[in-house]
């Protein structure tokens, strides 16, 4: 079927339900709290809604361990709510984007109990079991998560599984054609229910360097990071053209993969006219405070907003380099919050920031996504003891920093910086006690800088961050802005240091973002004579030149 790239003109909005909205009370979100806010979802004018998982699932990473791949599970609601939620989205020409979890699954998955229970089952090599000679574990992987990528099988000495996650989440045998079709038959199960595609997660951890050789170690635990033999390796493409030709190529849908470790010259058979995925996420500048994606504990990172920048423009000048399309992410349920995070100085933590973040990322070419709360400028939390946090990466790299030796103070910091559960934290409907999200104790604590950041409030004041998005989502959809914001040539303006600024051009019509992220005024000289269309604080063109107070953002077009 031809590509047609449907999907460029959406824009999405990650609902992580968990921390959307409680309709029954029990402090959890629920399928019926998405229903419930779609036309608030229609008013901010996104398209497409991308719903983080909702299977079955013990929780153990909060719903990426699926248990049952076709139930919902009941924290959620029904199958029958979720029918409705796609109904009543398609009323308003809302389209929804599921989660595809299939690099592993739950141990408290079907099949994963039937390989423990019968070692002759056909479930068996579903799943990547060894028997070292030696008893020993089979190698010296380090999981995403923490500790060795094999555990023992129990009341089976000696013979262990492979996680590259937590241990509560197995790794699907990809090399076993059974496995495959599987999937493939679960996954055109939902698309036949009508969704538009999928995010698919983890989707660069599928093959496995076959020899399950020991590596040079990169910790002091001995062991090294299962990204070395397990992502992005050789073999995988075959898995995942098959994977789209079976499943995702039949429905013209749309898919965006979470695909790490892609190096530029690979891009081309990810995300090229034929490539494997619509697109990729670009994560480049959301993980630039990360050393090490998953390894917290080593600490920050000192970036300036000059090596922001050439982030920026070297991973735009890659997507383009192989004719694909990036999907632009400021925040995520894997991330802190981006204005506690890209803005240092907590003076400086406003909604002119978040604002100025937000100019920063929308108008890169690609499609724009946008994070629960995000649009508010929810910030991150501060928790005094590790009890507090729920997210598993986060208990983890604690216990990890302790043990390379961070104090309990030092450990806490970081976790609260860096801590995923500051995204997850239950959506600011209201200034209520709990937000507007739930009348009862939600399953995890509200974030405590929230003042002012509500919806009820923000829909107040036309000034507010909310508002300002709403502006900047509606020029997407707008003449004669449209063309140039989806498909117009991208290129950097140069700009003091701490500006990012950059023009998109489509035919006669032109477009200019200017940011500055320092916290010094700065000046910009432009190509040329420009007007403003939108801004976070008044601002002046004059002779060519722009000034911008810092956290200022302008967007600019032709006079
Ligand atoms: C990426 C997901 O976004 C993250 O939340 C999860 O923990 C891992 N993949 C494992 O599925
Ligand atoms: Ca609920």
């Amino acid at each position: 079927m031809v590509n047609t790239k449907w999907w460029k003109n959406e824009v999405v909005y990650q609902v992580y339900p968990r921390s959307f909205q409680d309709t029954n009370n029990d402090g959890i979100g629920d399928l019926n709290g998405i229903t419930q806010h779609l036309d608030y979802l229609k008013q901010l004018g996104v398209t497409m809604l991308w719903i983080s998982p909702v299977y079955r699932s013990p929780m153990v990473d909060m719903g990426y361990d699926i248990a049952d791949y076709q139930a919902i599970d009941p924290q959620f609601g029904t199958m029958a709510d979720f029918d409705h939620l796609l109904a009543e989205a398609k009323k308003r020409g809302l389209k929804i984007i599921m989660d595809l979890v299939v690099n592993h699954t739950s141990d408290q998955h079907m099949w994963f109990k039937q390989a423990l229970a019968d070692p002759q089952s056909k479930y068996r090599d579903y799943y990547i079991f060894k028997t070292p000679a030696n008893g020993q574990v089979p190698n010296n992987w380090r999981s995403i998560f923490g500790g060795s990528t094999w555990t023992e099988v129990p009341g089976e000495p000696g013979t262990y599984y492979f996680h590259t996650f937590a241990p509560q989440q197995p790794d699907l045998n990809w090399e076993n054609p059974q496995l495959r079709k599987a999937i493939y038959q679960m996954i055109n199960w939902w698309l036949d229910k009508g969704i538009s595609g999928f995010r698919v997660d983890a989707i660069t951890h599928l093959k496995k360097d076959l020899d399950w050789a020991s590596i040079e170690p990169d910790g002091k635990d001995g062991l090294a990071a299962v990204v070395k033999k397990g992502q992005n390796r050789p073999g995988l493409a075959k898995f995942l053209l098959e994977l789209k030709a079976q499943t995702f190529d039949r429905y013209d849908a749309l898919t965006v993969g979470e695909a790490y470790g892609v190096a530029a010259a690979d891009l081309p058979k990810f995300i090229g006219p034929n490539g494997y995925f619509s697109m990729m996420f670009d994560f480049s500048y959301l993980n630039i405070e990360m050393k090490n994606v998953d390894e917290w504990y080593r600490g920050r990172s000192n970036w300036t907003v000059k090596e922001l920048k050439t982030t920026i423009f070297n991973s735009q000048q890659a997507t383009k380099a192989a004719g694909g399309w990036s999907a632009n992410v400021l925040e995520s349920h894997d991330q802190q919050r981006t204005l506690s995070k890209l803005v240092p100085n907590p003076k400086f933590q406003t909604p002119t920031a978040a604002k100025a973040l937000a100019t920063m990322y929308y108008f890169l070419p690609g499609v724009p996504f946008i994070y629960q709360g995000q649009e508010l400028g929810m910030k991150n939390f501060r928790r005094q003891r590790i009890d507090q946090f729920k997210d598993i990466s986060s208990l983890n790299n604690y216990q990890t920093g302790i043990k390379e030796g961070l104090s309990a103070t030092e450990a806490l910091a970081i976790v609260n910086f860096k801590s995923r559960d500051n995204a997850r934290t239950p959506m600011q409907w209201t200034d209520a006690t709990y937000g507007g999200f739930s009348t009862t104790t939600p399953w995890l604590e509200m974030g405590n800088d929230r003042a002012g950041i509500n919806v009820a409030a923000e829909e107040q004041d036309p000034a507010s961050v909310l508002n300002y998005y709403r502006q900047m989502v509606a020029l997407r959809f707008q003449a004669p802005y449209q063309a140039v914001i989806v498909d117009g040539a991208f290129e950097q303006v140069t700009s003091p240091d701490n500006v990012i600024a950059y023009r998109r051009r489509q035919a006669e019509q032109e477009l200019v973002i200017a940011v500055n992220l320092g916290e010094t005024a700065a000046t910009v000289t432009l190509p040329k004579d420009y007007q403003v269309v939108l801004s976070n604080v008044a601002v002046t063109v004059t002779n060519q030149q722009v000034e911008l107070p810092p956290y200022a953002a302008v967007i600019l077009t032709t006079k």
